[in-house]
């Protein structure tokens, strides 16, 4: 058992290794699903982070790590869009390669919101919690109205 876990440990990093080699070249689908990943975290964590906000669930703590997973996972945004990765089933619209200058805006609109959120929840202040929650939300549906296709 403890041999086929190493080998599966070795198997890993050979493959990590191979695929930090071969970055320099992403497919456009790759840049998609890579981005798709990036966007579920950001859902994941939302989603978690609300139910704690609302008092549905209790925090133990657990408010800030979301909120921290969500800056981290945002400060992502400005490397998932590469040109040309609007491929398939992707629903980013061209206007996001058109005005590369307001689309960085968007990014760093929600950025500063994630970064808000996590001292928010640091302070304890539920009221000053529950605004840079709204806030946050705002900046994920600001640029999805925008970026987005709408369904
Ligand atoms: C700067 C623009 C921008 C910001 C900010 C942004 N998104 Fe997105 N998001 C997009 C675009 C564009 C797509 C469509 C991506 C695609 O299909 O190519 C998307 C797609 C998604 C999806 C759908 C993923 C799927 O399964 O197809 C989710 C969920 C999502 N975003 C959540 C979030 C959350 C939560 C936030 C805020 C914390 C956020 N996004 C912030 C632009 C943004």
């Amino acid at each position: 058992m403890k041999r086929l876990i190493f080998f599966a440990i070795a198997a890993l990093s050979v493959t990590t290794i191979l695929s930090n080699i071969a970055s320099a070249d992403t497919t456009r689908e790759d840049a998609l699903d890579y981005r798709i990943s990036v966007m579920t975290v950001l859902r994941g964590h939302i989603g978690a982070a609300s139910k704690i906000v609302r008092g549905l669930v209790a925090d133990d703590g657990y408010l800030a790590a979301h909120a921290e997973g969500i800056a981290a996972a945002a400060t992502e945004l400005s490397r998932i869009f590469p040109e040309g990765s609007d491929v398939g089933e992707s629903e980013s619209l061209p206007l996001i390669w058109e005005e590369p200058e307001a689309f960085a805006d968007a990014i760093s609109k929600s950025k500063e919101a994630a970064t808000a959120f996590v001292t928010a929840t640091q302070s304890g202040d539920r009221a000053a919690i529950g605004k840079a929650f709204r806030n946050l939300g705002g900046s994920c549906r600001g640029c999805h109205d925008q970026y987005r296709v709408k369904n």
